[in-house]
């Protein structure tokens, strides 16, 4: 039975899909087999016919990805179900994930936006992102930019993960910029307030292609900075 994780971010268009594919090529390089999963995605790519992420995926990065509500307009889920007549069914999506990890060692899993997003919208009340992390006992990665603003959006992102019991493993901080110095010190002090590690940092990549992201988690590997991430993921070093 392999591992999921979840990966969200402090926002939407952080890059949590572009973390998503460099962590898949990482673990891929080194030997595991690896899954990608984006249950709910909503809008379209740029080609105006795929959806998004599927479009990012399977055209751009050649990754398979499984997914399995796929909406038109690009609002936020709860909204784009009502706008299409579409049933998001809470165990169907774990027990695709169940299925993933009966077929791979890791399985990660993209949220849609953060993790106080609404998926589903009942007379009861709202199923959320951080209701589907809890169903399914995914630990977490949260995704952070670094510039103006980065402290305060990691901030109550992981207090509100905490107010819901939810198992942080660590942030990926990313378009960093190691020369820029408000770069530098927002992820020091982010990392002494939250006291979570770092556990990759991301750079502008101007050509965000196959090859750049590759190399980048080549890199990552070779420095040994993938060990904080399988430590946290209990995997024996
Ligand atoms: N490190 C990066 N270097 C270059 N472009 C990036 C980087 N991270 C994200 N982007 C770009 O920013 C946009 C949002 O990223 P994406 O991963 O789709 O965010 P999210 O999944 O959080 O909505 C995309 O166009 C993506 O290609
Ligand atoms: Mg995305």
């Amino acid at each position: 039975m392999g591992k999921a994780v979840f990966i969200t971010g402090t926002g939407t268009d952080i890059g949590k899909t572009v973390v998503t594919s460099f962590l898949a090529f990482a673990f891929e390089q080194m030997g595991w087999k690896t899954a990608i999963y984006k249950p709910i995605q909503t809008g379209l790519a740029e080609d105006g016919r795929s959806f998004a992420e599927q479009y990012w995926y399977e055209t751009r990065m050649e990754q398979k990805a499984a997914g399995l509500y796929c909406m038109e307009p690009a609002v936020s889920p709860h909204f784009a179900a009502r706008l299409t007549n579409t049933t998001i069914e809470p165990k169907m999506i774990q027990q695709k994930l169940s299925e993933l990890k009966h077929q791979y060692d890791f399985v990660f899993v993209e949220g849609a936006g953060g993790l106080a997003v609404p998926l589903i919208e009942t007379e009861a009340g709202f199923y959320m992102t951080k209701d589907l992390i809890r169903d399914g006992e995914l630990p977490i990665i949260i995704v952070s930019l670094a510039g103006l603003g980065a402290i305060h959006h990691a901030v109550t992102t992981v207090s509100y993960a905490k107010q819901h019991s939810l198992d942080v493993i660590g942030l990926v901080i990313n378009q960093f910029d190691n020369q820029n110095a408000i770069h530098v010190d927002n992820v020091r002090t982010i990392q002494r307030l939250l006291d979570l590690p770092v556990l990759a940092k991301i750079p502008v990549l101007p050509n965000a292609s196959k090859q750049a992201l590759k190399e980048l988690a080549q890199t990552w590997i070779e420095r040994g900075e993938q060990t904080l991430l399988l430590g946290g993921l209990s995997v024996e070093v």
